[in-house]
């Protein structure tokens, strides 16, 4: 019989499916690249958030070094939330665009690829199969959490203003909705 899906299988899926985006920019007119920029932002926020509430307090449970390995990826997502946050502040017009893409690119490929050797697999050897399904369960519910856009004007007074640009605000909204629902 056909199982469910495990947590792994959706996270790989993810890692799959925001590779493809990229390569689009390599075909796509310039014209189009800030609507990719901005379904990738959606996509990848969304992606970091729920794995960091689903996936990570596990890996510091279960994994040997699980909290220093939880450690160097989390911070790898951050950076890639900062770039992503510089690219939305400076806009499509901003001529330095494309070097930020290229970066943003390598940071977030680089980052999924340690997470699927340092972090996945050793995560799919250590926890079983029913647990990992369910887990894939509690991934799809939060993920419909997700607001669909990043907010273009939220927060507006200080210090949120300062604090947060649109892609922190998303992430930060996020994890507030999936507290509540919790
Ligand atoms: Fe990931």
């Amino acid at each position: 019989m056909a199982g469910k899906t495990t947590v792994i299988e959706k996270l790989l899926e993810d890692h799959q499916e925001v590779r493809q985006m990229f390569a689009r920019f390599d075909t796509a007119d310039r014209s189009d690249w800030w609507d990719i920029f901005q379904s990738l932002t959606n996509d990848l926020v969304r992606h970091e958030v729920v794995e960091e509430e689903i996936v990570y307090p596990v890996v510091r449970k279960e994994l040997p070094d699980g909290d220093r390995l939880a450690n160097a990826r989390i911070s790898e997502q951050s950076e890639a939330e900062e770039l992503l946050s510089t690219i939305e502040k400076k806009g499509a017009g901003d001529r330095d665009f494309a070097a930020h893409l290229t970066k943003l690119r390598a940071a977030v490929l680089e980052h999924a690829q340690a997470e699927e050797r340092t972090v996945l697999a050793p995560l799919a050897r250590a926890v079983d199969r029913e647990r990992l399904e369910k887990m894939g369960e509690q991934y799809d519910r939060a993920k419909s959490m997700a607001p669909t856009h990043p907010h273009p004007h939220a927060p507006d007074t200080p210090p949120g203003n300062v604090m947060l640009g649109p892609v922190a605000a998303l992430a930060d909204r996020f994890r507030d909705a999936m507290r509540k629902a919790s």
